[in-house]
């Protein structure tokens, strides 16, 4: 265990599972105060217990404006503060060309993945960072970097959260530092049907460092993002972590 988030309190959303539960594991590995919320409080308990060091969970679902205060309030009275906040959870309900797409999922998609993270920073900044500071760290994805012909309605929402990133970096400075992190593919239960099997190898292959990612690789990022030490001068950032797959050669001359 180290010591880099001594006395920090983080919250992880979409902590339970993948690549939240990667952060939460590796602030709290590092001396945070985590607290970690997602919709199956079993499986939130359980990620608690699991993961050495201090995590707290409290359920919820991340786009539901009273579960979020609950966890923000369950944050501050159990944990003692808020300095650090992950906007992680995120949905992908529709496939299939952004034309296409229906109403419910399109606002779906951008009540989770948008709306929401918008709503968190809002009342973390209202609730603490306003006079305490902080860092927000908002999980976005090379999906919002690229096209993509059947991710496109999620890519949008991520390219959006890193265009929110900057904007509330500009406006919340210089107390509370914003930055995004841009995955490529990483092996968790969301991206599952674009990795099991001989199509994750495929993957693997055309990335430039010849691997899929891992929560961990994405944690590690949040770990400099979280850690003012470490990144205090750096606000409205994004960090692509993709195995180098959005400068990789394309076969086009
Ligand atoms: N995996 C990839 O290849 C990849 C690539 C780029 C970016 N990302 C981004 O990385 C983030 C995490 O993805 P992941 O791959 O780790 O996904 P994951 O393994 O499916 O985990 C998702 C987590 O979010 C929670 N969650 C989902 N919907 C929620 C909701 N409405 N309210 C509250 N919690 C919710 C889930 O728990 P419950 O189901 O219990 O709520 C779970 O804890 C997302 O922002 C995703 O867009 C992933």
């Amino acid at each position: 265990m180290g010591g880099r988030l001594e006395g920090k309190v983080a919250v992880v959303t979409g902590g339970s599972r993948g690549i939240g539960r990667g952060i939460a594991a590796a602030f709290a590995a590092e001396g945070a105060r985590v607290m970690i919320t997602a919709r199956d409080a079993e499986r939130c308990e359980q990620t608690a217990k699991e993961i050495d060091g201090h995590v707290d969970f409290e359920a919820g679902h991340v786009a539901r404006p009273d579960d979020m205060e609950r966890v923000l309030s369950a944050t501050l009275s159990r944990l003692g503060g808020l300095d650090v906040l992950v906007n992680n959870a995120a949905t992908n309900p529709y496939a299939g060309p952004t034309i296409d797409v229906d109403r419910a999922r399109w606002d779906k998609t951008l009540e989770v993945n948008l709306t929401a993270p918008m709503l968190w920073i809002q009342a973390a900044w209202r609730a603490r960072m306003r006079e305490a500071g902080g860092s927000v760290i908002n999980i976005s994805s090379v999906a919002g970097i690229r096209t993509n012909p059947i991710l496109g309605t999620y890519g949008v929402t991520k390219a959006a959260l890193v265009q929110l990133t900057r904007q509330l970096a500009a406006e919340l400075a210089p107390s509370v530092r914003v930055n995004a992190l841009a995955a490529g593919l990483v092996r968790t239960d969301f991206a599952r049907i674009l990795w099991e099997g001989e199509r994750g190898d495929e993957v693997a292959r055309a990335y430039p460092l010849q691997r899929l990612g891992e929560p961990a690789d994405i944690a590690a990022a949040a770990l400099y993002f979280a850690d003012s030490a470490a990144s205090g001068w750096v606000t409205g950032q994004v960090l692509v972590l993709d195995g180098g797959s959005t400068t990789a050669f394309d076969g086009r001359p």
